[in-house]
């Protein structure tokens, strides 16, 4: 009953090439957006808070609702910023007072199944630390500079961060206020806060959809597995 999902929705899309923000355009009849809510939605949080382009609020709202279906949590839209740190502290703006545990997402991770969202949520009431979802890392993996090889790293030693990425809600709100830089993402930030992370297994299907092959794989995966 105090789970809160911000779903930053904001970008721009610069490298889908889809002629418009990312999260708007469709992988079957449903928008990337819908499909990353129907997902949450499905976990059942109290709140859901959606990040758009300024331009795009009112779509958004559309997705939003019918996503929510039946099922009526507290949803709102807010205008996002122009990195995506800013956009999530918009959505963090919105949340409602009795909200105590928050997973960020990325809405380009649209067929992040609701399964990863519930194992975030246990994972962050289970010991108060920050959680990422992670995946093992399957290529071989090198340091570079210029054209130079100067090392190699063992990949063994590394995971491939995605999200949501779940968190105390104090705890968060707490790292956003004293964030001095920019950080890939939600995780890096309240690290560089001095709190602690823990990982729980990702999802194949919470990959990024980032480019137009991204795209291509979301669509055959959904052909294959009708909703
Ligand atoms: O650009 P990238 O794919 O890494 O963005 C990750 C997520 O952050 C996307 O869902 C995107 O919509 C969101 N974002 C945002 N506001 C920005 C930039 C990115 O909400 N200014």
């Amino acid at each position: 009953p105090h789970v809160a999902v911000v779903v930053v929705a904001a970008g721009s899309g610069t490298r889908l090439g889809a002629g418009g923000p990312k999260a708007f355009v469709g992988i079957d009849d449903r928008t990337i957006l819908r499909h990353c809510l129907d997902g949450v939605f499905a976990a059942r949080p109290a709140q859901v808070v959606v990040v758009a382009p300024a331009d795009r609020v009112g779509e958004a709202l559309v997705d939003a609702h019918e996503a929510a279906g039946e099922r009526a949590p507290l949803t709102s839209v807010v205008a996002g910023g122009a990195t995506r740190q800013a956009s999530v502290a918009a959505g963090l703006a919105a949340l409602w007072p009795g909200i105590r545990t928050v997973l960020v997402h990325d809405a380009a991770r649209a067929l992040a199944p609701g399964d990863l969202v519930d194992r975030v949520v246990d994972a962050v009431e289970r010991t108060g630390w920050g959680v990422v979802p992670v995946l093992p890392v399957v290529d071989t993996i090198k340091r570079v500079e210029g054209e130079r090889i100067t090392g190699v790293v063992d990949r063994a030693e590394l995971a491939a961060a995605q999200t949501p990425q779940g968190f105390r809600r104090d705890v968060l709100d707490a790292a956003y206020r004293v964030a001095q830089a920019e950080y890939t993402d939600d995780s890096a930030l309240v690290a560089a806060a001095g709190h602690p992370l823990a990982s729980v297994e990702g999802s194949p299907l919470a990959f990024k959809i980032t480019t137009p092959a991204d795209l291509e794989r979301a669509r055959s995966l959904i052909s294959r597995a009708p909703a």
